[in-house]
């Protein structure tokens, strides 16, 4: 695994933006896997602002987004839906065809993770993955348990990260319950993965995810086994990687580090 942790959040965001720009550049038809929630936001802009000069263009570019809350669709501001194209697709040349999202509002819940499970396939699996990560180690929503699921399916959000989400919620009552969610199984699949952390918070959990060991309870320590994943991190979300970066004694440069 590959690490590379910058000296705050605006360094991490360019950083990937870079990354997936170079992966654009080398591939234009790139099936992306994308992230929501805070952490991403700065590489959004990043690539909204790269794109409007002209250094990356979308037009090619096939997305597919992790996961969704059930019984929210596109209208909800709290939507993963909405998320995407009020901090994404909206401000660039992405076609709409080419957007693919999980349909929170499906009566079919089961049907809707193999109808995406399906079109994952026929794009021919993801080529780079962004990934996020929760406090309690989650990557998409797939929540600590006592396996690793594989494929798409639903999700019951653990109380841990209904109380972390429900900031985003103006009405906490209308935080869900549930959620589709890509499986650890698909996100293993990609070719390539980029996860990215930037607070304290996360800490812990990135601690755990590197230098633990890979269990189901810390879903993100998969990533130990995937032969091209790399975290992008903040000096603070790095700061719990004590074995690894023992001898260095400040984080303010570039530090580029493989484990
Ligand atoms: C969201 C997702 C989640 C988030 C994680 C971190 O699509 O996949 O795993 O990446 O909950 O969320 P933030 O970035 O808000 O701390």
């Amino acid at each position: 695994m590959e690490l590379i942790i910058t000296k705050d959040y605006k360094e991490m965001s360019q950083q990937a933006a870079v990354l997936v720009n170079a992966h654009v550049i080398v591939n234009p038809k790139l099936v992306l896997g994308l992230a929501t929630g805070n952490t991403p936001i700065g590489m959004y802009k990043e690539l909204i602002r790269m794109n409007k000069k002209g250094m990356i263009d979308f037009t090619n570019v096939v997305t597919f987004n992790l996961d969704e809350y059930l019984g929210l669709g596109p209208k909800d501001k709290e939507s993963y839906h909405y998320f995407m194209f009020q901090n994404l697709f909206s401000g660039i040349n992405i076609k709409r065809r080419n957007i693919n999202l999980l349909n929170g509002l499906t009566k079919d819940p089961n049907g809707e993770c193999e109808r995406y499970e399906e079109a994952i396939r026929k794009a021919d699996g993801i080529d780079l993955q962004i990934l996020g990560i929760g406090h309690n180690g989650h990557i998409g929503f797939n929540e600590p348990s006592d396996v690793f699921p594989t494929a798409t399916h639903v999700v019951a959000l653990s109380e841990d990260t209904r109380q972390i989400n429900s900031k985003f919620f103006k009405d906490k009552r209308k935080m869900p319950t549930g959620a589709l969610s890509v499986g650890i199984g698909t996100i293993m699949k990609a070719k390539e993965i980029i996860l990215l952390a930037n607070t304290k918070q996360k800490a812990e959990a990135i601690t755990m995810a590197i230098e633990g060991p890979v269990r189901p309870q810390v879903p993100a320590s998969v990533l130990q086994l995937h032969s091209k994943a790399t975290m992008i991190l903040t000096s603070q979300a790095a700061e719990g990687l004590g074995r690894i970066f023992k001898k260095s004694k400040k984080f303010s440069l570039l530090a580029h580090k493989t484990v």
